[in-house]
């Protein structure tokens, strides 16, 4: 395998551009192995850019050498007028299935019956995407279909193509490809690519994907593939259907197709188990169930196969389903309740949002009496009104939605919902921007003047100890507070007249508030409330321009050339900071004292941890987990809440929680906090 960058001889002929071409595609092959199957990159984003760009030049200057499993064709298709149908190369069946323990139960039974033997189940996660039958010709990616009715799918090779987690051609390195390979697998979209895709169709005015997989389905069925490759997604296989033309495969057990699979270079789910009893397997089902909400991607239960693969040509299938196999799925996350109100939310933007107050039901072990509906449209297109029924769902870390409207025929419904002509709060008449509608009135309106000014103070931005939600609320109400700048001359005097503030807690606070005042840049930018800047694209921009002064002469074009930015967010970023409310919301606080420190670190240090991410667990002697996390990410790393296989350390302090048990599995290097400490340069611990 060769690595690395080498630069191109000044003006290579054909047969070297050839030569190095080829070189190129197998390095570059590797790397996209790394970093969308095993999630472990070997090299930064930036030489990866630099193999790729060489490779287009080469293939720009040299056409006739381009291959069809070059990466740079992930994107090759035009835009096509349908689907044709394709026949699979053997029939994709579904899974018997049901949500009861016994149903799991009777699965068990049936098969010892059957099979008098003992048994082993692998245990996979029910992945919750669309079924794709993948067909590997001489190792090279020939066919992709969706599953249709079983026997022929339609042919979305070209949007199939898109997804870097789908090798163009099979690794080789440690298995031969056979003539003929047919797979399946699952293709999803992971739950924050899902709902950035919702957020920016809702900009644009468009109709949103009620869950991932209906977006997983609408971006692989895209006539113009160029419209999948913008929508990240995913695939894990999970089956060998087809090789060298018959069934089954020539390995003896399910665990070890799996293997297959991962050496030519599929991605296979890391969640998976071994079960000999039934309990086992139940006892499986319980732990992903907890474990659910913590995944990135969305599963729906787990399914057990059995293992040996001679055991399931015993068993066969029927019509429908193999014997062999059984979803034991999830109790729904989606439950039925009553609209008793729909009320409206004014956010820190002034966006008005309509929140449908329920009738408390549990949903999947939460208590749900709130869901949001989004928008104006949202509420147009559901018609959902006060006294409706309605059926709700919670996805992953999503905020609970209405899903639809339940019809009860002969019951009189209540009056056709409408959104407010004024903001409910301050009485302002609403501006409408496409599905969405607006208070205009900033920080004059007291509902956006309390989220700012929560906002302002919270952990992420000027982390002011001891001024929580609730306290913003007092000063609010108390009239200690017109502007997100008064809280920087709040006294202990005032302060001590608030109910639940002792002489103490009041000079706590004041000099929580004194130390706030030196702020670090990424810090500050994200206390402003600039719409679709969080606290990543806070630090991006800090480290672009190093200095206030610097981003607020930016124009838009520098802006979108910074990293991690780009059109939207670079005019969101431009119309913020240039409002005249912006302008005098910064002097205002730089007069009361507030101070901007460029980001710490020097340029050595600020790069230590660059391509790293850390999960902190339990607690730390030395330092808090806030700022524990702030260092890492001062020195250029990454921080996460959850435990993925893209972690590359969990520091487990004191009574590390699940997340220590996590890491474990997936792998990921677990560090004490004296070796986490021992990692940072010197100077920084
Ligand atoms: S195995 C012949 N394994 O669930 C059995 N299916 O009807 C082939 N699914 O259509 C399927 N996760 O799309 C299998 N780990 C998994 C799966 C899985 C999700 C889907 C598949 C199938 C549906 C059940």
């Amino acid at each position: 395998m060769t690595r690395g960058g080498r630069k191109p001889a000044a003006k290579p002929d054909r047969k070297g551009a050839r030569r190095r071409a080829a070189e190129l595609r197998e390095t570059i092959h590797h790397h996209d192995h790394r970093y969308y199957v095993l999630d472990r990159p070997e090299i930064s984003d930036a030489e990866y850019d630099r193999l790729y760009r060489e490779l287009v030049e080469l293939e720009t200057a040299f056409p006739n050498i381009i291959t069809l499993d070059s990466p740079t064709q992930r994107v090759g298709g035009q835009l096509r007028e349908g689907f044709s149908e394709v026949e699979h190369t053997a029939r994709m069946l579904s899974l018997d299935s049901g949500d009861a323990e016994d149903d799991l139960r009777r699965f068990d039974a049936r098969v010892r019956t059957a099979l008098e033997d003992s048994i082993e189940y692998v245990i996979e996660p029910k992945l919750d995407g669309l079924s794709i039958e993948l067909v590997y010709e001489n190792g090279l990616l020939a066919r992709a279909s969706t599953r249709g009715d079983g026997r022929v799918g339609e042919d979305v090779t070209p949007n199939v193509r898109t997804i870097r987690a789908v090798p163009l051609a099979l690794r080789t390195d440690a298995r031969a490809a056979p003539n003929l390979l047919s797979i399946r697998g699952e293709a999803i979209m992971l739950i924050p690519e899902f709902e950035r895709l919702n957020a920016s169709l809702t900009q644009e005015d468009k109709p949103v994907f009620a869950n991932p997989r209906n977006a997983a389905a609408g971006s692989l069925r895209q006539l113009d593939p160029k419209i999948t490759a913008q929508r990240p997604l995913d695939l894990f296989a999970y089956d060998v259907m087809t090789v060298d033309g018959q069934t089954p495969a020539t390995p003896a057990t399910h665990w070890e197709m799996l293997d297959g699979l991962r050496d030519w270079g599929f991605k296979v789910n890391p969640l998976i188990g071994l079960a000999t009893t039934v309990d086992e397997a139940v006892e499986f089902h319980h732990e992903l169930e907890r474990r659910r909400d913590d995944l990135d991607y969305e599963i729906d239960g787990i399914v057990a196969k059995l293992n040996d693969l001679a055991g399931r040509e015993t068993l066969g299938a029927t019509a429908h389903h193999p014997r062999w196999a059984f979803a034991y799925k999830f109790e729904p996350r989606r439950e039925v309740s009553e609209i008793l109100d729909i009320v409206i939310q004014v956010g820190r933007t002034g966006k008005l949002t309509p929140v449908a107050l329920l009738r408390p039901v549990d949903v999947g072990g939460v208590t749900v009496a709130r869901a949001s509906l989004h928008n104006r449209e949202d509420v147009e297109r559901k018609d959902v009104r006060k006294g409706d029924k309605v059926r709700i769902q919670r996805a992953g870390d999503v905020i609970p939605q209405v899903i639809e409207r339940i019809e009860q025929p002969g019951v009189r419904r209540g009056k056709r919902f409408e959104m407010p002509a004024r903001c409910p709060v301050c009485g302002t008449p609403v501006v409408r921007e496409g599905p969405l509608d607006f208070c205009t009135n900033g920080l004059a309106c007291p509902a956006q003047l309390k989220r700012r000014t929560q906002h302002f103070a919270s952990r992420e931005a000027l982390d002011i100890r001891g001024l929580g939600k609730r306290t913003v609320v007092q000063l609010l109400e108390a009239g200690l507070i017109k502007s997100v700048a008064d809280i920087l001359s709040l006294q202990a005097d005032d302060l001590i007249k608030l109910e639940g503030f002792a002489e103490l807690s009041a000079r706590n606070l004041v000099e929580g508030i004194e130390r706030a005042k030196e702020v670090e840049l990424p810090r500050f930018l994200y206390a402003l409330g600039i719409p679709e800047v969080g606290t990543q694209t806070a630090r991006d921009l800090a480290r672009h321009f190093g200095t206030l002064e610097a981003v607020l002469g930016a124009a838009q074009p520098e802006l979108e050339s910074v990293p991690g930015v780009g059109p939207k967010v670079a005019l969101a970023v431009h119309e913020f900071l240039h409002s005249p409310s912006t302008g005098s919301i910064i002097s205002e606080l730089q007069d009361r004292g507030l101070k901007i420190k460029a980001p710490a670190g020097s340029e050595v240090e600020e790069s230590s941890l660059a391509g790293l991410t850390f999960v902190f667990t339990g607690g730390l002697d030395s330092v808090t987990r806030s700022d524990a996390q702030e260092l890492v990410r001062s020195l250029g790393g990454r921080t996460a809440s959850s435990v993925s296989p893209k972690t590359d350390y969990v520091v487990a302090g004191s009574d590390p929680g699940s997340k220590r048990d996590r890491a474990r599995e997936l792998g990921v290097k677990i560090l004490s906090e004296q070796e986490f400490l021992d990692m940072l340069p010197q100077g920084t611990r």
